[in-house]
């Protein structure tokens, strides 16, 4: 059963867009389970720079199937959008498939999320997508789903009555309503645009499962940012560790042979919330020039660290990773020295247990194992014997404190700068 996992073992932005083009060579499937257009998936193919934020990865390889999973949450006019912009470009969108089971995102999701940013006590730096809005009209069943693109009559019904209780929210707190009938035209072109691509896709995942096919799941986010795994509330509003790929699409958990994880040679995040290794100088912004750290969806400037081993242990261990993808070693050639934390101190004593409370994780003190840097350009490596060997005693050295093993390595953003690793 070949059916393989893909998820981001940090803060997001580790590269998953890339792997899972590189991935994707001998794959069949490519099925999304989680998250919505708050990701940012770049792939590079030749001199051209994709970012897609709803459509799996896989659709710039010709036969792949694109699956949009229930777990995500799709914005109809966002993926209409996406999905033009893509067949633009030359690629087929035609067999992408969005599950009916999917929760859709409107207007008043994103209002109501750049509400909840303004009004709330602890401001989380969302995206502003409307990601956690509809994800709590799920949780509080009055979502409306995919399924609901196929009836005009029902989706108006329903997207009127949410509108208007959206609105009364978005009032009592002065923030502008929506138009609400000029918002549902735009709905119900886009009802109509994806109404061919609704399935019943639980089904078409199990029969590819069934057929013996290459099913890739691909995570968006990373643990760290997950609901439940993650650094509550400084996290996206779902279950971005590997479990969510069953959830997410209904796929039985046998059916499962391995977990990848995307782990970046530093540590990177977007928003709010505790960050132990975060730099705040010369090397800090180092690491963003070169590393182009800059987020693909909203263009925020990203926060940059070391290599947090302590949080990467957390998330392979609850991700049951079998297999790591290290991506932006380059980013690390100019260094004299590089550092790794390999433990928190927090009230004195020093731990390598991850902590449940953000406060903790706020006040942790990294303790760092610093090592000599390669200080040569990587970016033409093609084996892991082409790597210098400051690099090479750095990626082992990660790979031991994380307990997991390094398949491929990746020193640039094109498809033709990963290898895998063999030793
Ligand atoms: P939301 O997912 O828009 O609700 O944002 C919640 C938190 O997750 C914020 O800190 C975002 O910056 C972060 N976040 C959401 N999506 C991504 C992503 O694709 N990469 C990195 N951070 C993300």
């Amino acid at each position: 059963m070949p059916v393989d996992i893909l998820v981001g073992t940090q803060w997001g932005d580790e590269g998953k867009g890339k792997l899972i083009d590189v991935l994707t060579r001998d794959v069949d499937m490519v099925v999304r389970f989680q998250g919505g257009n708050n990701a940012g998936h770049t792939v590079e193919i030749g001199e051209n720079r994709y970012v897609l934020h709803l459509i799996p990865s896989g659709i710039f390889r010709k036969g792949v199937k694109c699956v949009i999973g229930n777990g995500v949450v799709a914005d109809p006019v966002a993926l209409q959008d996406e999905m033009l912009k893509v067949a633009a470009c030359g690629f087929d969108v035609s067999e992408l498939e969005l599950s009916s089971r999917t929760h859709l995102i409107f207007e008043y999701h994103k209002r109501l999320d750049r509400v909840n940013e303004r009004s709330a006590a602890v401001k989380i730096g969302t995206t502003g997508r409307g990601i956690g809005p509809a994800y709590t009209d799920k949780m509080r069943r009055v979502g409306i789903r995919a399924v609901d693109l196929l009836a005009p009559e029902r989706l108006s019904e329903k997207f009127r009555a949410e509108a208007a209780y959206a609105n009364k929210v978005l009032s009592a707190c002065g923030a502008e309503t929506v138009d609400v009938e000029a918002e549902l035209a735009k709905v119900l072109a886009a009802a109509e645009y994806l109404a061919p691509h609704v399935g019943n896709s639980t089904y078409t995942v199990n029969e590819a499962v069934a057929a013996g096919k290459n099913i890739l799941f691909e995570g968006a986010q990373g643990a760290l940012l997950d609901i439940d795994h993650g650094t509550y509330p400084f996290v996206t509003s779902s279950n971005t560790v590997s479990g969510g790929a069953c959830t997410g699409s209904g796929l039985p958990p046998q059916a499962v042979r391995s977990v990848w994880g995307v782990l970046k040679a530093y540590t990177t995040r977007v928003g709010e919330g505790p960050f132990p290794t975060e730099l705040f100088d010369a090397a800090g912004n180092q690491l963003r020039e070169v590393g182009r750290e800059f987020g693909a969806t909203t263009g925020r400037p990203r926060r940059c660290g070391w290599f947090d081993a302590v949080a990467a242990r957390y998330s392979c261990m609850v991700d049951g990773i079998d297999r790591l993808a290290v991506t932006k070693l380059d980013v690390l050639d100019g260094f004299d020295k590089v550092a790794i934390c390999t433990g928190y101190e927090i009230g004195g004593k020093v731990t390598d247990q991850f902590p449940a409370s953000v406060e903790e994780l706020a006040s942790a003190k990294p303790v760092y194992e610093w090592h000599d840097g390669w200080k040569t350009d990587i970016s033409g490596a093609r084996s892991w014997d082409e790597l210098p060997e400051n690099a090479r005693k750095y990626l082992t050295r990660a790979a031991e404190l994380v307990r997991s093993k390094i398949a491929i390595v990746s020193v640039g953003p094109r498809r033709d700068q990963t290898f895998s690793v063999e030793k």
